[in-house]
């Protein structure tokens, strides 16, 4: 038994070191201690709710009794640090180093271009170091497998995967066939593009750089080069803790941690933990504190007492007799899948039907870090409705085994064991010891199903379990199922029994559909919505049981139905990347070569510093904000009291703090700081809390209590419209005559399209470092895109000249157009709060703050009325266009704009008359995001050209062709288009992605399958460079070049992860002459480039890029005498020589564009943009029209990008925009409640793309002798053109929708919106299911923003 007097003291292993803690604080998680107590800020803290593996760390235990050393991947975001009492944990410091050796996992995630913004990167070569830890040589479903839980919003996951791939026996597998095959093809390497192979075109392969899949051995211009990896050597790996294995005190000796609130016990057996209980009513047993976690940390729950049971044999063991299998409570999910995996193997197939099924189920079960401490008992206790695994407990009538301090007993887990929303029957001081589960009998089946919104670690909309037993007449015996998301808790549904007794045939199957419709009613507001998606759901899991079932006894089925039965799985995906290869003369000139960007190694490596790794200041104080709970709402009172009176609280801000005349800000001024009278949106600022720690400024902040009188929010685009709720801006434009060409077309349709809202969901959140320095200076460390606006908005809240506020930006972890604006105004907190108590201040949001906060991309709504002729050519079109701006305008006027001038995207009409509304909602402000409306308008134009298509009968690209811009055509505001690349990508993609061929094997498929159906289309892009605003037209350098000949080059661009130091350094080297080694940018800083535009519209490279070469023309100007005089000297000799004879070694350089003339006002001018980028895709998938589910199989892109500065780093745009597109058009959807409450604040509930979603085969070409002589080296810009090619998915998705209600007779013309979720499309695929549910308009969410 423990001492309760006396705190025990907490014992671990980091990175080898012992750790001693003698005062540890319970509350803490791993992550905090990691980070604040021993500096390893490699770990990040991306979500704290364990949904995107940023923190992953490796744990590694000594199992006694198998006597092996078992290393796991965790949430250190989760894991409280009493946990890892006795265990040693390895973090990505603890691996390698730049410093001393980089671990061959950090240098392959680097070397292949894996690592953009960074951010994600130390927990995914965490992840990546563990699989290899556990396996030497994995298999490429392992690599899958182990990133579940990871997530990157940068890279689109295929560099890191190529990069990883090296590591697999497949790879090794696939050389060593190369090197086959090269034999059996007289020396060439044959390679997946087949017949396409670039060794068999006509001399093409000398201009093409390859990578990936299409290998090549001894190609020169290849991404990343292999072979030139360090190998892998297991041998070399850090040995476990010798203490921890000698010695079993750890293990066996209970132990008590007690800190200010809360006390930790860990006792060692059965007896004490029931008489800890007994002690401490109200103590929460802990597991993996996966779902404890999210609750503490997210919904402010508190527990004065955990209890970790984690060294009680009863509940950490599995026990399998003959009849059944007994699991401990505590046991992990993984302990079970691989002890089921065991069971599969050796046991018979009918006896392990159970743990098939548990075992197909827990591969979608949360990611490997979840799996890996989650235990089965804390997932039955906590009874979440859509637990996945309840549902085959409940429809086996599992055994629970519950014991307490006054005796055992034994419950089933039917329909009587949950009591209520996550209640249950088991009492206060009783504890779960264990479940058990039976053997299946000969005659027994056992199956269940998921759907999620995403496949990979994603909760289940809805899930299910049937347990069926029948006669050898195919009698039913005995029937049982049970559902998860049908309900506030797990289902077993009643009349299904009714069965029992029928025969298990297709009369059976109709009868069952009646009955699970009785047994499943849901009311149309019933929460989580999706009301008839989800009840036609349970009738597809029924229907594929049924044929599942059929085809194991051999009742016959017809073959075309066969195809419900297959599952979505991940399976390996193979890609190829062409580029041109640049001949460059000098080693030097890296201009057109694929470096890899300079931070990469820094990044894998965890020694790259974001905000929250700088290291702490003395006397530093944590803000935690007091935001607004109502989205329209007087405010009445705000009452600190209680937040004063907490520990650690030092001060506080409120709107008084701010002189009444700086009070209001925003980009149109129409915005408060703090809020003191009325809230117009949830997440607006009221003030805020400083103590002297995060954990205790946070705690404080839930101590305020604030008072509202609510009134009726306008939420949604159609609310707006309806109560004429709009900002008097309008962005219109108007060409030609439409009123009177309209009516004169053969053929006019009206439509509509929408998009709704994206999160921008960058891996850092927002954060600040506000540091008050001599006077009135002040230093703000800052995760902006933007300095300058910063340095101006700071300036102005605290009243002094924007020469005294230094604004530093040293990388951003993510950005894309969320940390343009929004952050403007929570540096201003930092540095209030910083000036008033004269104390540096951080400011770090967590993910729900920022989700709920700093808003997204504006949701579109576009009509249109379009006149054309029989051909298909367009020659008018009226459209209509809103946009969601939310409570302030910010952008919006700008996204609006932007929006309007692409709304024909390559589609040449010469009559258009287009008018834009924008919105005033009570929601957070939307802002920029990548592509800045381009990508919704874009969206409608697709839709308008499939639309004349359809209503003609005629195919799509014949109709793209006939409409699609060409060289010297106008754009609707009268701008010639000038290298018009547009139709050779179109042309190349449709070439290259075999199209024609492709789109007939994809009709037959669908002739032959019922249940999957397949779509096929193409997209293009034509993208406007440029902001429109000559102003902004302009950029800054700097160049210092010191005595030992190194380069320090600052520009005026932010580093986000697109890699724009990397090419900045690139030009520099180039111009300069120099070797890229020889020049190092630190950081974005408002000292020493004045008046920087935000590093946003894909603009940076082309601007800063210019004035990098304008500084070092300057310099190379001063230098060439010295040259000229000793032309073989070094440049190091020529520096100095420079120096002696007291020549300026710096030079500021200056770029500006030429003037844009388009005057929204009058609607007249003829140039808005610089130049266009171009672009075209074509995607092929797989839809399951039972369950909505979708894959995709093939993506090709062919994206014009001039001369690319670097190939690598274009292509990662490329294929990262791609990603984030394909979220925006297909997974992402921000659940919002009618009383605007976002309803998905976290990766948990938002999902973004993971690695399990990225096309099958990926291939990505840059058009080939295309230049631009309007930017820098002839290249491009990048960042944000390729993200509208992503809606290829959707409108393949359409296609394949499209066969499935052909094949029922459905023919009409129907819109499918974006995002194209698995509910849209399953019930967009009408047919004999979904006809037996009552359509339902769920009010419990908006539907469209
Ligand atoms: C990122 C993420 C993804 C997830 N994905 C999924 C998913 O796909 N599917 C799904 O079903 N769930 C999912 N979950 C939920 C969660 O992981 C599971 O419910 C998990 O099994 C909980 O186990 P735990 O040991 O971590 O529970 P804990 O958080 O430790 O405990 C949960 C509750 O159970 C109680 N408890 C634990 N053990 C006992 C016991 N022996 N006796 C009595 N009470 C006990 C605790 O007191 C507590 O109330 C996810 C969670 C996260 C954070
Ligand atoms: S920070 Fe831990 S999973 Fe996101
Ligand atoms: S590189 Fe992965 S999130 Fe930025």
């Amino acid at each position: 038994m423990v001492n309760n007097d006396k705190s025990g003291v907490l014992v671990f292993y980091v990175n080898g070191k012992q750790i001693v803690e003698e005062n540890v604080n319970p509350e803490w998680t791993l992550l905090m201690y990691l980070r604040t107590k021993l500096s390893l800020c490699g770990t990040k803290l991306g979500c704290g709710e364990g949904g995107c593996g940023a923190c992953t760390v490796m744990v590694s235990k000594y199992d006694r009794k198998s006597q092996i050393i078992r290393h796991y991947p965790v949430n250190a975001c989760l894991a409280p640090v009493c946990s890892l009492h006795g265990l040693a944990v390895t973090t990505v410091e603890g691996i390698g180093s730049t410093k001393t050796k980089l671990h061959s996992v950090q240098e392959r995630i680097a070397k292949a271009h894996g690592s953009q913004c960074g951010f994600c990167t130390p927990g995914i070569v965490m992840s990546m170091y563990t699989l290899l830890r556990n396996h030497g040589k994995p298999k490429m479903e392992d690599l899958k497998v182990a990133f579940q839980g990871n997530l990157c919003r940068c890279t689109g996951y295929r560099p890191i995967i190529e990069g990883y791939k090296t590591f697999t026996e497949d790879w090794e597998v696939m050389q060593a066939a190369n090197v086959m095959t090269k034999e059996n093809t007289n020396g060439l390497n044959r390679c997946g593009m087949g017949d396409k192979c670039c060794k068999l075109q006509n001399g093409t392969t000398s201009t093409n750089g390859i990578n990936g899949n299409h290998e090549h051995q001894n190609d020169v211009g290849k991404l990343f080069e292999p072979s030139k990896f360090v190998p892998y050597e297991s041998s070399q790996e850090p040995i476990f803790p010798p203490e921890l294995k000698l010695n079993d005190t750890y293990d066996n000796t209970s132990v008590m941690f007690k800190g200010e609130k809360l006390t930790w016990y860990r006792p060692t057996s059965m007896e004490e933990l029931l008489q800890l209980l007994l002690q401490n009513p109200g103590a929460k047993i802990i597991g993996g504190n996966t779902e404890v976690g999210v609750e503490v940390k997210f919904k402010q729950q508190f527990y004065s007492c955990y209890i970790q049971p984690a060294m009680v044999l009863e509940l950490n063991q599995i026990v399998v007799s003959n009849e059944t299998i007994r699991i401990g409570a505590g046991v992990t999910l993984d302990e079970i899948e691989s002890t089921f995996k065991t069971l599969i193997k050796i046991r018979p197939e009918w006896e392990t039907r159970i743990c098939q099924a548990v075992v197909e189920i827990l591969h979608w079960f949360a990611g490997k870090q979840i799996r890996s401490v989650a235990s089965i008992g804390g997932n039955i206790m906590t009874g979440s409705p859509i637990s996945d695994l309840n549902p085959i407990w409940m429809a086996i009538r599992a055994r629970l085994h519950l014991r307490s301090i006054s005796g055992n007993r034994t419950v089933l887990m039917d329909e009587h064991f949950y009591t209520g929303y996550r209640k249950n029957i088991v009492n206060p001081h009783e504890i779960l010891e264990s479940i058990e589960i039976p053997f299946t009998r000969r005659n027994q089946y056992v199956y269940a199903h998921k759907q999620s919104r995403r496949r990979d670690d994603d909760i289940a909309i809805v899930n299910s379990a049937l347990n069926l037993v029948l006669s050898e007449s195919l009698q039913i015996e005995d029937i049982n199922i049970a559902f998860g998301g049908m309900a506030p808790t797990t289902i077993a549904v009643k009349k299904i029994t009714q069965l029992i007794g029928q025969k298990f045939d297709e009369k059976m199957l109709e009868n069952a559909y009646q009955l699970l419709l009785d047994d499943l009613p849901l009311s149309d507001n019933v929460p989580g919505g999706m009301v008839s998606y989800r009840r036609s759901l349970a009738l597809s899991f029924f229907f594929r049981t049924y044929l599942n079932i059929s085809k194991q006894l051999n009742v016959p089925i017809d073959p075309k139905d066969l195809s419900a039965l297959d599952k979505f799985t991940s399976k390996p995906s193979k890609s190829s990347q062409y580029f041109q290869i640049v001949e460059n003369e000098h080693v030097t000139d890296t201009i057109g070569r694929p470096i890899v960007h300079t931070n990469a190694l820094n990044q894998a490596t965890g020694e790259a510093i974001y905000i929250d790794d700088v290291p702490i200041f003395e006397k530093e104080l944590h803000l935690a904000l007091i935001f607004s709970k109502k989205s329209y709402a007087k405010i009445l009172n705000v009452d600190l009291s209680k937040a004063l009176a907490a520990p650690h609280v030092v001060d506080f801000i409120l709107p008084e703090d701010i002189p009444k005349d700086r009070q209001t800000c925003g980009m149109m001024g129409d915005e408060e700081f703090l809020r003191r009278d009325l809230v117009t949106s949830q997440y607006q600022v009221l003030g805020g809390i400083l103590a002297t720690n995060q954990l205790s400024a946070k705690q404080a902040v839930n101590l305020v209590h604030v008072t509202y009188d609510e009134l009726k929010p306008v939420v949604s685009i159609d609310q707006a419209i309806e109560e004429n709720s709009f900002y008097s801006f309008e962005a219109k434009i108007n060409t030609g005559n439409v009123s009177e060409v309209i009516p004169k077309c053969k053929n006019v349709i009206v439509g509509e399209a929408r998009t709704g809202y994206q999160e921008h969901f960058y891996l850092e959140p927002h954060a600040f470092l506000a540091v008050p320095r001599e006077g009135e200076e002040m230093e703000v460390y800052a995760s902006s895109q933007d300095q300058s606006g910063l340095s101006e908005t700071v300036s102005k809240l605290l009243g002094v000249e924007q020469n005294k506020v230094v604004i530093k930006i040293k990388r951003i972890g993510g950005g894309f157009g969320g940390k343009e604006t929004t952050g403007r105004k929570f540096a201003c907190y930092a540095a209030l709060a910083a000036r008033k108590t004269r104390r540096p201040v951080r400011l770090v949001l967590e993910r729900d703050e920022d989700m709920g906060a700093t808003g997204g991309r504006n949701p579109f709504l576009v009509k249109y009325k379009l006149g054309f002729d029989d051909n298909g050519k367009i020659h008018a079109a009226k459209i209509n266009l809103f946009l969601n701006a939310g409570h302030s305008a910010d952008m919006s006027f700008a996204v609006a704009m932007h929006g309007t001038a692409h709304i024909t995207n390559s589609t040449n009409i010469a009559n258009i008359n287009v008018i834009s509304k924008v919105c005033k909602t009570n929601l957070p402000t939307n802002t920029a995001f990548r592509g800045f409306g381009n990508p919704q308008t874009n969206f409608a134009a697709e839709c308008m050209l499939r639309e004349v298509a359809e209503y003609l009968n005629k195919d799509y690209v014949e109709i793209a062709r006939l409409n699609l811009y060409k060289e010297g055509d106008l754009t609707i505001y009268n701008q010639p288009l000038v290298d018009c690349n547009v139709r050779r990508c179109f042309e190349e993609v449709l070439v290259n992605s075999d199209f024609f061929q492709r789109k007939q094997a994809v009709d037959k498929f669908n002739k032959e399958n019922r249940w999957k159906k397949r779509g096929i289309d193409v997209v293009t892009t034509t993208y406007g460079i440029g902001f429109g605003f000559d102003a902004y037209q302009q950029a800054g350098a700097l160049i210092l070049i010191y005595k030992d000949g190194s380069v320090l080059l600052s520009h005026g661009g932010v580093e986000m992860g697109q890699g724009l130091h990397t090419k900045m350094i690139q030009v520099a080297s180039k111009a300069l002459n120099i070797p890229v080694e020889k020049i190092h940018t630190s950081e974005a800083s408002s000292d020493k480039v004045p008046n920087t535009t935000a590093t946003v519209a894909s603009m940076s490279s082309d601007l800063n890029g210019m004035a990098v070469k304008d500084a070092c023309i300057k310099l190379n100007n001063r230098l060439e005498p010295i040259k000229a005089k000793n032309p073989k000297g070094s440049w190091e000799e020529w520096i100095m020589a420079a120096y002696n004879q007291r020549i300026s070694l710096s030079a500021t350089g200056f770029h500006r564009e030429p003037p844009v003339n388009w005057d929204w006002a009058t609607n007249t001018g003829d140039k808005m943009f610089n130049y266009f980028s171009f672009g075209a895709a074509v995607t092929e998938v797989e839809i399951d029209s039972l369950t909505g589910d979708h894959q995709i199989l093939r993506t090709d892109i062919v994206m014009d990008l001039g001369n690319s500065l670097n190939p690598a780093i274009d292509i990662g745009q490329i294929e990262g925009g791609f990603m984030q597109g394909y979220g925006l058009f297909v997974i992402e959807e921000m659940v919002t409640l009618p009383d605007g409450t976002f309803a998905s604040k976290g990766p948990g509930a938002y999902k973004i793309p993971s690695f399990g979603d990225i096309p099958l085969e990926f291939n990505v070409a840059l058009l080939k002798d295309s230049s631009n002589p309007r930017a820098v080296y002839s290249s491009k810009a990048i960042g944000e053109p390729p993200l509208f090619l992503a809606s290829s998915v959707i409108f393949a998705i359409r296609e394949a929708i499209k066969a499935a209600r052909k094949e029922n007779g459905v023919n009409e013309y129907f819109r499918l919106h974006a995002p194209a979720t698995s509910e849209r499309i399953r019930m967009a695929c009408q047919d004999y299911i979904t006809n037996k549910v009552e359509p339902v308009n769920s009010t419990w969410k908006v539907n469209y923003l």
